[in-house]
């Protein structure tokens, strides 16, 4: 919800009371910098206790309420027949519209169910946008990704209101060229991850139905952030103001064959799930359960999580919720604007996403502009993100390195957790940093995993700029 100052200034409103927290602490510069250089420059590899802002993720680190963890007490921790799957069934029938309900122990799980079944060797899974696992699993299983985001996808500042669009003259041409046999199905992400949070319009994905139904072709969707990307229907297409978050997203759910889903993003619980309404699909997938993920009634997942979907799932449609994260990630996003820091506009719904092949031209893509800017912003202030680029990008089958479309980190900004006088400070250190970001140089390889590198690998500084920087900052600020 967004309230309007006396002032007229509009500003996003915390929906909740605080009733149990965490402590955080701030760690002093010199240490920040022993860390990061621990870490191998990689901010996966952080500790917590590292940590004042952790917004590397909005994926499991939303706060629960009340309601969740009371539910969690509830849990049936039988290894089948568990009551806990069934109030997650009833859940998904409820809100989603669909019958048949397959647990995964998260999203990867999902992906990886849904490609050891249908994706085989040489054929493609066209897609508006890639996400890392997703298409690892894809590759893993021989097939391939094909993007067709549309034009404006690929554009950082743009005043597009779904940037997550497919383009559908080139989903036409690309099936006529390939042919339809050789095309597993046509995914479509919501709230589109990877270029900034974006959403697709409910039009664009009713055209892209529309095609994958002339050619019998199987559709997908990415649930991961569906919250998001209906609250972004509601709020920007024309036709849905009146409509409630629930209601389209069955209208977007009622377009495809089969959706899956991380539990950990806008059902704000950790876990994952396909369902579908066809049996055929439904069987086909079924018995891969209890070889990968565990009974067919709990799929990994602890009943305790199975529980907390079960009613996040209902508070992600509530429009306080659904919207938060986005009226939240656009105040921040507003205030690094104000600071004329580079910015993905228009604000996505996973977190805001700064340019970082803006924000530092001097750096090639090769040496990771991303995640040294993701590397310099814990430095100044202790608050992680994750790098969205290049580095996340894994290297071809011969060994040249893929660049991204983009050079983004990523500042996610998870549900119910932060409030503003953190994000405050943070654009506060942040626009330090960019009038300071010529003390910023790239990164190179210390130890590069072959699959997900970004996750693991480990760099080191060319020419170890973060000394000059810890100068410049202990002059203005001191420790911290
Ligand atoms: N699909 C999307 C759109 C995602 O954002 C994620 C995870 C997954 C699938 C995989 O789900 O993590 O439960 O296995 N995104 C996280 C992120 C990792 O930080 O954006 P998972």
């Amino acid at each position: 919800m967004e309230v309007k100052l006396s002032n007229g200034k509009v500003i996003p409103m915390e929906m909740h009371k605080i009733k149990i927290v965490q402590q955080t602490f701030l760690p002093a510069i010199e240490e920040r910098i022993e860390a990061i250089q621990s870490a191998g420059f990689n901010t996966f590899l952080l500790k917590s206790h590292n940590l004042f802002l952790d917004m590397l993720t909005d994926s499991g680190t939303n706060a629960m309420s009340d309601n969740q963890q009371s539910a969690m007490l509830l849990s049936d921790d039988a290894y089948a027949g568990s009551e806990s799957f069934y109030k997650l069934e009833e859940a998904v029938q409820d809100i989603f519209g669909l019958k048949y309900v397959i647990p995964a122990h998260q999203g990867r799980a999902c992906e990886h169910l849904i490609a050891k079944v249908f994706v085989k060797p040489g054929t493609y899974v066209i897609t508006n946008y890639h996400f890392t696992t997703t298409k690892a699993h894809i590759r893993l299983c021989g097939g391939e990704v094909i993007e067709l985001i549309g034009d404006e996808g690929r554009i950082t500042n743009s005043h597009c209101p779904f940037k997550g669009n497919m383009d559908v003259l080139e989903l036409r041409k690309t099936i006529e060229k390939l042919g339809k046999e050789r095309i597993n199905s046509i995914r479509m992400e919501a709230t589109t991850n990877l270029i900034g949070g974006q959403p697709f319009s409910m039009q664009n994905l009713k055209e892209v139905r529309k095609i994958a139904n002339e050619y019998g072709i199987m559709m997908v969707m990415d649930c991961s952030l569906i919250s998001e990307n209906a609250y972004f229907i509601k709020t920007r297409e024309p036709g849905f103001e009146d409509k409630t978050i629930k209601e389209i997203i069955r209208e977007m759910i009622e377009q495809v064959d089969m959706v899956y889903m991380s539990a950990r993003k806008s059902a704000m619980a950790r876990g994952g799930l396909i369902a579908t309404n066809h049996q055929r699909i439904f069987n086909e997938i079924l018995p891969n359960v209890p070889v990968y993920e565990g009974f067919i009634t709990y799929g990994g997942m602890s009943t305790k999580e199975i529980e907390s979907i079960a009613v996040g799932m209902y508070e992600m449609v509530d429009l306080n919720i659904a919207g938060s994260g986005a009226e939240f990630i656009r105040f921040f996003a507003n205030r690094l604007i104000e600071y004329g820091v580079p910015v993905v506009t228009p604000p996505g719904g996973l977190g805001c996403h700064i340019d970082a092949s803006k924000f530092l031209p001097n750096i090639p893509w090769n040496e990771y502009p991303a995640g040294a800017l993701a590397a310099a912003v814990y430095i100044i202030s202790g608050c992680r993100g994750m790098e969205r680029g290049s580095l996340s990008m894994d290297r071809e089958a011969d060994g040249e390195e893929e660049q991204s479309d983009m050079e983004l980190l990523r500042l996610a900004v998870p549900r119910r957790t932060f409030t503003m006088s953190q994000l405050e400070f943070l654009a506060d250190r942040i626009s330090w940093l960019y009038n300071h970001r010529d003390l910023i140089q790239g990164l190179k390889w210390v130890e590069e995993p072959p699959v997900l590198r970004f996750f693991i690998g480990r760099l080191e500084s060319i020419n170890r700029w973060e000394y000059d920087l810890l100068q410049a900052f202990q002059s203005d600020f001191g420790a911290y």
